[in-house]
């Protein structure tokens, strides 16, 4: 039996601000992620910045944090910051490279780093020791016969323009992400085979309310507009790319969480329709049919959100759909309207326990037919080619004394999830590639943890910053490299 199509993609994922480090190296400017430490008491992450009175403070990351008027962000020295050094890409590229191409990588997922690029993100003087980082990056890859498949935003917006205009929540954020993913296009057309445009856009309003925490209509007010700009920039850089070259490929990359109602009480089944509407149809919707579904009018009224919307938006919305459509999954997640002391909280995303569900050491439930459930649902309303960006196990991984490291966890998740794609293929999905998340380990988003591992490429370095950052394979390496060789025959 064939799983997968012939000329399915295989390969792995990363970010640059989980990956890379060289924070200020070679004339990058500073990004938000840079000012996140975590808190030593709660393990949560916390953004730090110097107010206008010029005293320390610490900002909790809750996907829609706002610095306050006249403060900007700084590096304390009695902190530390994983994505600083994280696991230092940046001068290891070549060498993990190599390894992906040992695996048989076709597809590497990675992001620019936009104040790489242009350092205080406005877009006016590049930064060409970064510009030229990428070149070199993207000349390994395809030298080694790995597409490379480009993130614009991977939650990284530079650290100026959050201070100087407040980040999304301005208009002009829309322009200074027209330069920037302009510019990326016409430098970086013939080395890039597929392009993304923002990470898990849905992330702000999916998780505004899911961890048990009432949000004030301004946090709603200001969730729907960043979405609102950021649609609009996404559709404007899918027009560029295709007056650029009309066979450039940009798509969606959306954090694709399954919800299920946790009990049969309709009022579950309701909130469980209206949890998939806020969370994962508005977004997908706006971004692969070009406008705003008729429920919008509802969610907006919710919670008295007006938003700074154009007519030329609107248009320019509807102009701009995307080629394809990816996503993230990890897990799924169960609602109710019942009172339920059983909650779980992965730092992603929180729900009531399913029973039927195993959970890891972070909480985040083990559901391989989540992967096919949402697929299937996605493909259903679309029928958009699908590539799955990011999937993976989080997990504590032990270096033997021979130096080998032995991962069944991580392979039997992985497994799993593939059957599970190949019987979604099977029933008519349209899904074209996929890339494994953290394929070699990087810094924690949700945790700053170094100990949160995915990879198959395991790297010495510690969640205290100590470590040599040398490369090891996990079994996991030899498992995929044989998935790959076989193209997914054997998964066993
Ligand atoms: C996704 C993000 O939501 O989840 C990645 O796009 C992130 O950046 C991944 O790393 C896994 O989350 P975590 O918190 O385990 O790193």
């Amino acid at each position: 039996m064939t799983r997968f199509p012939k000329t399915f993609l295989w390969g792995g994922a990363i970010s640059a601000h989980q990956a890379e480090g060289a924070w200020n190296e070679d004339g990058r400017g500073p990004a938000i992620r840079d000012f996140m430490t975590v808190d030593p008491q709660t393990r949560k992450r916390l953004l730090t910045y110097v107010n206008k009175e010029g005293k320390k403070c610490f900002l909790a990351y809750d996907h829609g944090e706002t610095l306050p008027e006249g403060a900007h962000f700084e590096a304390f020295d009695d902190r530390y910051y994983p994505d600083h050094e994280a696991v230092d890409f940046y001068h290891h590229y070549k060498d993990d490279i190599a390894l992906f191409k040992e695996m048989g990588f076709s597809v590497f997922r990675m992001s620019i780093s936009w104040s790489r690029i242009f350092p205080d993100g406005e877009g006016q003087e590049t930064n060409e020791t970064g510009v030229e980082f990428y070149h070199k990056v993207f000349a390994e890859l395809n030298a080694a016969g790995i597409k490379p498949l480009v993130t614009l935003w991977h939650d990284d917006t530079p650290a100026l323009l959050e201070e100087k205009y407040g980040g999304w929540q301005s208009r002009k954020m829309i322009d200074f992400y027209d330069r920037y993913s302009t510019f990326c296009f016409k430098e970086y057309a013939n080395e890039v085979a597929f392009w993304l445009t923002f990470n898990e856009i849905n992330n702000i309003l999916m998780f505004l309310d899911m961890f048990g925490s009432q949000p004030s209509d301004v946090k709603y007010q200001e969730a729907y507009q960043e979405l609102h700009y950021k649609f609009t920039a996404s559709a404007h850089a899918v027009r560029t790319a295709h007056a650029i070259d009309p066979s450039i490929k940009v798509g969606c990359m959306i954090c694709g969480v399954p919800f299920y109602p946790s009990t049969d009480d309709p009022n579950d089944i309701l909130l469980n329709h209206y949890t998939w509407e806020k969370g994962i149809w508005y977004s997908s919707d706006v971004m692969c049919k070009g406008k705003y579904p008729s429920f919008s009018k509802r969610l907006w009224k919710e919670h008295d959100v007006h938003l700074d919307m154009t007519e030329e938006d609107l248009k320019d919305i509807r102009d701009g759909t995307v080629d394809f459509y990816s996503c993230s999954y990890y897990m799924s997640s169960s609602v109710t309207t019942h009172v339920s002391n059983d909650l779980v909280s992965g730092n992603f995303a929180a729900g009531v326990r399913n029973k039927y569900l195993e959970y890891s050491q972070w909480g985040w439930a083990f559901d391989p037919k989540g992967i096919r459930f949402f697929l299937e649902s996605i493909y259903g309303r679309y029928e958009l080619p699908m590539m799955i960006v990011e999937n993976g196990l989080g997990a504590v991984d032990k270096v033997e004394e021979d130096g080998s490291i032995h991962d069944p966890y991580r392979i039997n998740y992985l497994r799993d999830h593939l059957k599970e794609m190949a019987i979604a293929i099977e029933d008519g999905v349209d899904l074209f590639g996929y890339t494994s998340w953290g394929c070699i380990d990087v810094v924690s988003a949700g945790s700053g943890e170094m100990k949160k591992r995915y990879g198959f490429i395991y790297v010495d370095k510690n969640d205290d910053g100590s470590g040599t950052f040398s490369r090891r394979k996990k079994d996991s390496f030899y498992w995929y490299k044989k998935v790959i060789a076989t193209n997914g025959e054997a998964l066993d």
